[in-house]
């Protein structure tokens, strides 16, 4: 896949979530890892429960192995994520300061890696269509109110000015309230001068009522490049229900329309394997573990694969 999208006129990075247990353990993934992909997001290995598991003591050995890993492998580091209201160690959620907790952590974690990393996942999956002004009313919202997103995005600037900072998001492929209200707030963002680069659409095809149109993901990316944003492909995977010729044909088409549309960066996947990931993660979609990824259990390519390459 690296090798025919790096290729192209004009070159689209191929990503994968990549988590650290296996990328040590499993010599066949480590391999498939370099090969095939030439943008590297951490798994899980630098979200804050990770990265700060009490407050002022930091652990970046993973997150670490993972750069060095990507930059032996010529590849660019998404880094994921700052700001999230999961995967947040005990103490951040009842801290009583929440502005100084997240500033702080903004700093030393865009910090410790600034210079390594291509891209930061700023904030994550801020949007709620349920709610009147369309946002997640999360425990950083609740001390601050929408101020959260863009003092995010400055410390996160401040912090490594080199990076590209991206809002990343879910179900914002498909049109409806949840897109409306994320364009809505980018939009407002960039008005307000706040620096955000860009927007990732996760494209995570959990369900049926997932599989988006390429042509209505197509007209939300070209409405964000309008805006003056880049796009990524975040975090797709397709459960499949062993359908694997409906799963190829939502990657290739999703694919396709980030190979032609100027300001999609980056075609990512979340994890590559059934062997692995959140689909495989036994507890998380129980009806559908593992089948969720363009390589199987035994890591042989299925046909998701040839359909991507075929589109490259
Ligand atoms: C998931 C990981 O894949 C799992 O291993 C973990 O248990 C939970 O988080 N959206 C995101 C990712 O932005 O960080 C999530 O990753 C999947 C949904």
């Amino acid at each position: 896949l690296r090798a025919k999208a790096s290729a192209l006129p004009r070159p689209v990075r191929v990503g994968s979530a990549i988590a650290s247990t296996p990328l040590v353990d499993d010599a066949a993934y480590r391999t498939i890892a370099g090969r095939e992909f030439d943008a590297l997001t951490p798994e899980n290995d630098m979200k804050p429960e990770f990265v700060q598991p009490s407050r002022g003591v930091f652990a970046f050995a993973e997150g670490d192995m993972l750069v060095d890993f990507a930059r032996a492998n010529g590849m660019a580091v998404h880094a994921h994520t700052l700001v999230w209201f999961e995967a947040l160690p005990t103490w951040m959620r009842s801290a009583p300061d929440k502005k100084t907790v997240m500033l702080d952590h903004i700093k030393a974690v865009a910090g410790h890696f600034a210079g390594r990393v291509a891209e930061w996942d700023v904030v994550n999956e801020p949007m709620n269509e349920d709610n009147s002004d369309g946002l997640e009313h999360n425990l950083w919202y609740q001390a601050m109110g929408v101020a959260y997103i863009p003092q995010a995005f400055r410390a996160a600037r401040a912090a490594d000015p080199a990076a590209t900072l991206y809002l990343n998001e879910y179900g914002v492929e498909q049109s409806g309230p949840r897109w409306d209200a994320l364009y809505k707030l980018v939009k407002q963002l960039k008005a307000d001068g706040v620096p955000i680069d860009g927007v990732g659409m996760q494209n995570h095809e959990y369900e049926k009522g997932d599989r988006t149109p390429p042509e209505t993901f197509r007209k939300h990316v070209q409405a964000l490049a309008a805006l003056g944003l880049k796009v990524r492909v975040s975090e797709m995977d397709v459960v499949s229900g062993g359908d694997t010729t409906m799963q190829a044909k939502e990657f290739a088409g999703k694919l396709a329309v980030c190979r032609d549309e100027p300001n999609c960066t980056t075609f990512g996947m979340w994890g590559f394997t059934d062997r692995y990931g959140s689909t495989a993660d036994i507890g998380q979609y129980p009806l559908a573990v593992g089948d969720a990824l363009p390589w199987d259990q035994n890591l042989k390519p299925k046909k998701a694969y040839s359909a991507m390459l075929a589109e490259l």
